[in-house]
């Protein structure tokens, strides 16, 4: 490993860039080696963690998925009894999902009551309700995706909501369900919002949320 990295080093002069990205110790306050409280410090890197997770999960669950109203319940279950960890994975993608929802909220709380939203952080509060309504848009849209009834008639609640939405809302609904009826194009429009636009939109902001922090570096205590 050190001479692999010895190799790339020489050519590509990484040590600066590495310095830069890992040198910043962890100030006590936030620190749950040296202070106890500082738990509430970890819910972000929590929360990345399960994204991760979901990243890694959904990626095996789409080999097998096939996103049409003839297979796509079929190939959850499928992968639910016949293939190798396949429940193991869906069942840590549906929880996972409710878990990453549960962390950043708790992120947000933990920054709300620390003023950590407060100048010079104001944007990176911004870009954090972005990540926050990211998430739930991972959350909406993979509802539907196991097609069974639960997913059919929630999703079919949920876009009657998004017509509500004042001047663009039946747009919007009708973009999303790709007509009138629910049916191939939602579930492919649902599918194809899950596995490529969303995680692209979650990357540049997370990218954006990061950068603002190691700038900015953790906020002080109280
Ligand atoms: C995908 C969701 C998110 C991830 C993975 C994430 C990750 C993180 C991480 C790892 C930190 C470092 C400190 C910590 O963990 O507490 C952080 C800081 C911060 N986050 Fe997030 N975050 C997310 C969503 C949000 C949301 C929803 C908000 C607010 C609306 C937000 C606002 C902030 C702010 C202002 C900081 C700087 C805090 C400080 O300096 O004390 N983040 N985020």
């Amino acid at each position: 490993m050190g001479r692999i990295y010895q190799f790339l080093d020489e050519r590509l002069n990484l040590t600066p860039l590495l310095r830069d990205i890992t040198d910043h110790p962890v100030p006590d306050h936030a620190n749950v080696l040296k202070t106890r409280s500082a738990f509430i410090y970890c819910f972000g890197g929590i929360a990345f963690f399960i994204i991760l997770l979901q990243a890694l999960s959904g990626v095996f669950l789409m080999l097998y998925y096939s996103p049409t109203p003839e297979d796509a319940h079929a190939s959850v279950t499928y992968i639910q009894n016949e293939t190798a960890f396949g429940a193991l994975l869906q069942g840590l993608h549906r929880v996972g999902a409710s878990a990453a929802v549960i962390m950043v909220l708790l992120h947000m709380l933990r920054v709300f009551f620390t003023g950590s939203y407060k100048n010079p952080r104001e944007l990176n509060w911004v870009v954090g309700v972005f990540l926050l309504l990211i998430v739930l848009a991972f959350g909406f849209t993979g509802y539907l995706l196991p097609w069974d009834q639960k997913a059919y008639w929630a999703t079919t609640v949920g876009l009657n909501m998004v017509a509500n939405v004042p001047l663009i809302g039946d747009f919007l609904a009708s973009a999303l369900r790709g007509g009138n009826e629910m049916g191939t194009l939602t579930l492919l429009r649902f599918f194809v919002i899950h596995v490529m636009f969303l995680p692209a939109l979650l990357a540049i902001f997370l990218a954006a949320h990061f950068f603002m922090l190691r700038r900015q570096g953790i906020s002080r205590p109280l």
